[in-house]
């Protein structure tokens, strides 16, 4: 199936190993199906092998073993550009990615640089500041906004460039509470439109709220992979992670209520 334009759809990583050249092996046989329209966070401790894994996702790194494909495509035989068009990657820090002096041209320079008529850029742009709830920064320069403002710029200028597959690395690091649940938002609108969106986090509050599927990573190892309320019930394999519950999960277990706790929901229903 190398090569050509498969007809599946959606992400797969077979059994893929990755090992740097100073041979720190980062990934150890790692296998993923991610599908279209699905939300994923992965989460798991530092240098558990996230960032390598989500290098994968858009062949700005080759497997030294296995394979990964995109939608049918092996990622072995493209270059990461090539795949820009399905893969928009979101870098931990933003400053690795800003380079225009306004956010209006950041946002737009994805997508010209996609080869898309002006005004189809134009409409991008727009679309894209309306999902991140960024509209009132387009005129401002990207050096003069904080790193969570940064960030969120960042973001639009993937999100403009309309692949199906969002990949964004840890972007909630400095949002305050508002910041990061206009990021939940943001997921839930890519999610609807068909978008599938993984996000590495170590925000446990946010993973659960507002992803379908969480997969636990340690040690270049997925240890769990499933719903919110399917990993959270399994102490022993987040330990293993350092992967600490939510606050809710944890109060629920503290007090022996048995099931699985997310939501305030949740908790009066196990209390009532
Ligand atoms: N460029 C590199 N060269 C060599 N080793 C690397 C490189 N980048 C990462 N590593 C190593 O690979 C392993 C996995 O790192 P990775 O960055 O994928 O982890 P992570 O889960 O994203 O961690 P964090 O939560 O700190 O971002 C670690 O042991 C790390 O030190
Ligand atoms: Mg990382």
């Amino acid at each position: 199936m190398s090569g050509g334009t498969g007809t599946q759809v959606g992400i797969v990583l077979d059994n893929v190993r990755y090992e740097y050249p100073n041979g720190v092996v980062a990934l150890r046989g790692v296998s993923i199906t991610m599908g279209k329209g699905e939300t994923v966070a992965i989460v798991g401790e530092n240098g558990a092998g996230k960032t390598t894994l989500a290098k994968h996702l858009n062949g700005l790194l080759k497997p030294t073993s296995g394979s990964v494909t995109v939608d049918g495509i092996d990622t072995r035989g493209r270059t990461a550009a090539s795949l820009a068009r399905l893969v928009g990657f979101v870098f931990q820090n933003p400053d690795d990615q800003l380079f225009q002096n306004q956010v209006s041209r950041e946002v737009a320079f994805g997508p010209r640089n996609l080869g898309y008529a002006a005004d189809r850029v134009e409409k991008l742009v727009r679309w894209a500041v309306e999902q991140v709830e960024i509209t009132d920064l387009l005129a401002r320069h990207p050096y003069d906004l904080g790193l969570a403002q940064r960030k969120l710029v960042a973001i639009a200028s993937v999100v403009a460039m309309d692949t199906p597959y969002i990949v964004l690395d840890e972007p909630t690091t400095g949002q305050d509470y508002p910041g990061t649940e206009k990021l939940g938002r943001l997921v839930a609108r890519l999610g609807s439109a068909g978008k599938t969106v993984m996000a590495i986090t170590h925000d446990m509050e946010f993973a659960a709220e507002h992803f379908a599927r969480i997969i636990v990573m340690a040690q270049g190892q997925v240890i769990l992979d499933g719903s919110p309320r399917e990993v959270f019930s399994h102490p022993s394999g987040l330990e293993r992670a350092s992967v600490e519950p939510p606050q809710l999960a944890r109060l629920g277990q503290l007090m022996g209520l048995g099931e699985c706790i997310l939501n305030e929901e949740d908790l009066l229903r196990s209390l009532c």
